[in-house]
């Protein structure tokens, strides 16, 4: 057993002469064991899904937005409910992507005392950066008002409503006092996670993906369907990571995870549905591209129960229909083989996609 007193940032003084880290020390959070110390590795999972974030690099200016920009600009180029649809994304996801990040480093970063989890977070804040870059990026390339597209998480309602949801379980975590240990706190970092990795990363980003992608399987806003793409992969590993880290706090911890706790997540994730579906409708209030906001409200639903299931809870809706089958299709991208390179130190770049 080691001697190590328990220093969850891992920039406390140095223990010297202390035991040396074995794998039985290791613990997702309120962890004895020295957070610097990544070997012995004990989750692999979590170093697993660092490598696929590695493998799967991108940026957005390898994307070329001259078809994009074209058919933004041509008055006739898509529908004003098209443009509405479109705005309305980029300024959710805009700001969404800064207020995933910031949670990561300013909340979740502290609490977790796992240092093969801490490389995989590392990961994930640079990939939240690429998709902050992408808006930018696209705001710049279209010429797009860049005041209305980040104020929209203030001006919009039916945005300001998801966004406000999910802040109220970052700010359980904002005091720079609090600290897991207890299990009131340990069930407030356990909504943290809840509200961002299943929620905000596993519900909310998927009406947007489905839009998007609609768009660009016919042949419109093709650029940014691409990058929509990509970050549709990046967000996949997002989720996953966020469901193994619960889970695995979980079978540490079984008394946190109560009959009561497991109503209240369920309640969670009823609320963070009606609140997609409003935000389905407000973006999209008359059908389009073979969306409406009565399929949208399915696969919403579908994708809820998913994400209860991923979490061990019993369906909400009960909804087994995936009215989006092609979605799965587009999160299932492969990375490009090098047949020239015995070491992997390519990464898939823009040009390799292609729409059927
Ligand atoms: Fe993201
Ligand atoms: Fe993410």
């Amino acid at each position: 057993m080691s001697t190590v007193e328990t220093d969850a940032t891992g920039l406390g003084a140095i223990s010297r002469g202390a035991d040396r880290v074995s794998v039985d020390d290791k613990a997702m959070i309120n962890a004895r064991a020295d957070v610097n110390q990544l070997l012995p590795l004990k989750y692999h999972w979590a170093w697993e899904k660092y490598l696929a974030g590695c493998t799967n690099h991108w940026m957005p200016t390898e994307v070329a937005m001259q078809a994009d920009i074209a058919l933004w600009k041509s008055p006739d180029g898509l529908t004003e409910d098209e443009r509405r649809m479109v705005k309305r994304n980029l300024g959710f996801f805009a700001t969404a992507e800064s207020l995933v990040a910031n949670n990561l480093v300013l909340a979740v970063y502290r609490q977790i005392t796992n240092p093969e989890c801490r490389q995989y977070l590392l990961r994930q804040a640079f990939e939240e950066a690429v998709h902050t870059h992408t808006f930018q990026y696209i705001c710049e390339s279209l010429g797009l008002d860049e005041g209305e597209l980040f104020n929209a998480y203030r001006e919009v309602p039916s945005i300001t409503d998801k966004d406000a949801w999910a802040l109220k379980y970052t700010r359980n975590l904002e005091n720079p006092d609090f600290a897991t240990g207890t299990a009131a706190a340990d069930q407030h970092f356990l909504r943290d996670l809840v509200a961002f990795y299943v929620v905000f990363e596993g519900m909310w980003f998927y009406t947007g993906f489905a839009q998007i992608l609609s768009l660009g399987r016919r042949n419109k806003m093709v650029g940014i369907a691409e990058q929509f793409q990509y970050i549709l992969r990046d967000e996949s590993i997002h989720l996953n990571f966020g469901i193994d880290c619960i889970n695995q706090i979980k079978i540490e911890n079984p008394h946190l995870w109560s009959p009561e706790f497991q109503a209240e997540v369920r309640q969670m994730l009823t609320e963070a549905c009606e609140l997609e579906v409003a935000y389905a409708r407000d973006t999209m209030p008359r059908g389009m591209l073979g969306l409406s906001a009565a399929l949208c409200e399915q696969y919403l639903r579908f994708i809820t129960d998913r994400r209860a299931q991923q979490l061990g809870l019993a369906p909400i809706f009960g909804e087994n229909e995936n009215p989006f089958p092609w979605m799965s299709e587009a999160m299932d991208l492969r990375k490009e083989k090098n047949f020239f390179e015995t070491r992997v130190t390519e990464y898939q770049t823009g040009g390799s996609l292609a729409w059927d």
